[in-house]
């Protein structure tokens, strides 16, 4: 919905008209698509911090309030109510399915998980200490070698098959890549158990012996993969758009998000609090880290704390928080101490005035690690387990950018700040 403008008038007194256009709830957006055209000038916003990149019916995030919805259900509504599958299909499709859609996309995406035998022979190339990230990136890649018959994106049962087959493969991708870290051998999807359930079995169960599943570990896992399953225009969703916006085919576009996502500063980051907290050791240590991180010439940050858009508690820390209590005395493990150090961190921080002022606050990647690691799952494989929950979010907002007809491929401008136009100089004149 457009409403009124903004008046824009050029130091030379030209004056462009920017409409001003209107979403469901959030922030207005000042249209510029013309600026250029008309001004002759670029609008500059690295890191984008405020600048929307498109139109989006998925998700959406209140920072200042701690606002979290899929499809404009509350995060903590289907954190209670619903489990990942059911939030998958939401988020692809718009709407929660019927008890009969719900049981035909389950069967599909049960009958999936498998992959093409062929792809196995990438885990005897990988080293045995390969980061399970980069075997992600690599084998999610390597579908659009597979799969290439099903790539035609304006074909929608195309784009149904490639969500069903990310959804359905990547946690097999992901468990197949512990294993070989693991030294055990790969063992292949089972159909009569559920999504959280499997990933569970692929993981941990050995041919040696029968695995008895922890419905204690499938519940928090599938809370957690729910919890991380979309987050609006972060820097790997953007990256999935951008790379799809070319009309690259999907996979590549999601193996690309997932290389994204491996940096510290965003999914990399439950790795790196786990690192920081066994470097802290014990409370005693806490303001010593606590001073490094208000450090400008130091360059140590609290991993898990700050975010772009949340400058207030992030929802999803809220809940995790909470889930850790649970998971930790329900498992019986000793990782208490581990929770109990980062719970003094998290009371210290939000005390200190930094950290008050700059209102940086523990965000999604500051507690999930703790969980992660007491069902026993190492640290190397913590932003998998994000990736795993949010290849649903990339697949929807693929699916969102590839079917606008008024799509464009993303390319954004610059401001040059290289050298003026000069003439090639001979070699021996140099
Ligand atoms: C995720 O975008 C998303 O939605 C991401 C995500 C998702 O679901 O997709 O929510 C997942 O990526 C969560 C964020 C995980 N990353 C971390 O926990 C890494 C630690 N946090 C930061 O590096 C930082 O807070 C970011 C990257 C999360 C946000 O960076 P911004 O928005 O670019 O903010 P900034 O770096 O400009 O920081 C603003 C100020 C700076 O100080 P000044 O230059 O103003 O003096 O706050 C300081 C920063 O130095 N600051 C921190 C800090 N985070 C920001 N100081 C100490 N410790 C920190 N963690």
């Amino acid at each position: 919905m457009t409403k009124d403008a903004f008046r824009l008038i050029s130091p030379s007194g030209k004056e462009t008209e920017l409409p001003v256009r209107s979403g469901t709830t959030g922030p207005d957006v000042i249209d510029v698509g013309k600026l250029y055209r008309e001004q002759g000038v670029f609008t500059y916003d690295p890191g984008f911090v405020s600048t929307g990149s498109c139109e989006s019916d998925i998700t959406y995030i209140d920072g200042e309030t701690g606002i979290l919805m899929y499809r404009g259900y509350p995060v903590e509504q289907l954190a209670e109510h619903s489990n990942f599958l059911e939030v998958s299909y939401l988020l692809l499709h718009g709407e929660l399915p019927t008890a009969a859609e719900l049981e035909r996309f389950d069967h599909t995406i049960r009958t999936h998980t498998m992959l093409n035998e062929g792809m196995l022979n990438f885990f005897k190339g990988f080293r045995y200490d390969a980061h399970p990230m980069a075997m992600l990136s690599a084998v999610v890649g390597s579908m659009s070698a597979y799969y290439h018959d099903t790539l035609d994106a304006s074909d929608p049962a195309h784009r149904d098959i490639f969500a069903h087959r990310i959804l359905a493969k990547l946690p097999t991708i992901a468990a197949a890549a512990y294993k070989l870290n693991i030294g055990q051998p790969f063992m292949y999807p089972r159909n009569d158990l559920d999504y959280t359930e499997n990933f569970l079995q692929m993981l941990f169960s050995v041919p040696a012996e029968p695995y008895e599943i922890d419905p204690v570990a499938a519940e928090a896992i599938d809370l957690l993969f729910i919890l991380h399953a979309d987050h609006e225009q972060n820097c790997s969703t953007s990256t999935v758009r951008m790379a799809g916006s070319s009309g690259a085919n999907p996979y590549s576009a999601i193996a690309a998000g997932i290389s994204a996502l491996w940096g510290p500063a965003h999914g990399g980051a439950n790795e790196a609090v786990l690192t920081m907290l066994a470097e802290i050791g014990d409370k005693s240590q806490i303001s010593k880290y606590v001073a490094k991180a208000k450090d400008r010439d130091d360059p140590f940050r609290l991993m898990g704390f700050g975010h772009r858009v949340y400058k207030n508690f992030d929802p999803r820390a809220t809940i995790i928080r909470e889930m850790c209590h649970k998971v930790l005395k329900q498992l019986g493990r000793d990782d208490s101490p581990l929770f109990e150090l980062a719970l003094e961190l998290e009371e210290m921080a939000l005390k200190d005035e930094y950290f008050i002022e700059k209102k940086l606050y523990p965000n999604v990647d500051f507690y999930s690690g703790i969980i992660y690691r007491a069902l026993g799952i190492p640290t190397s494989m913590f932003t998998v387990m994000f990736a795993l929950g949010r290849s649903v979010g990339w697949t929807a907002h693929w699916r969102e950018m590839i079917s606008d007809p008024t799509g464009r491929i993303a390319r954004p401008r610059q401001l040059y700040q290289g050298p003026a136009q000069r003439d090639y100089v001979a070699i021996d004149k140099r």
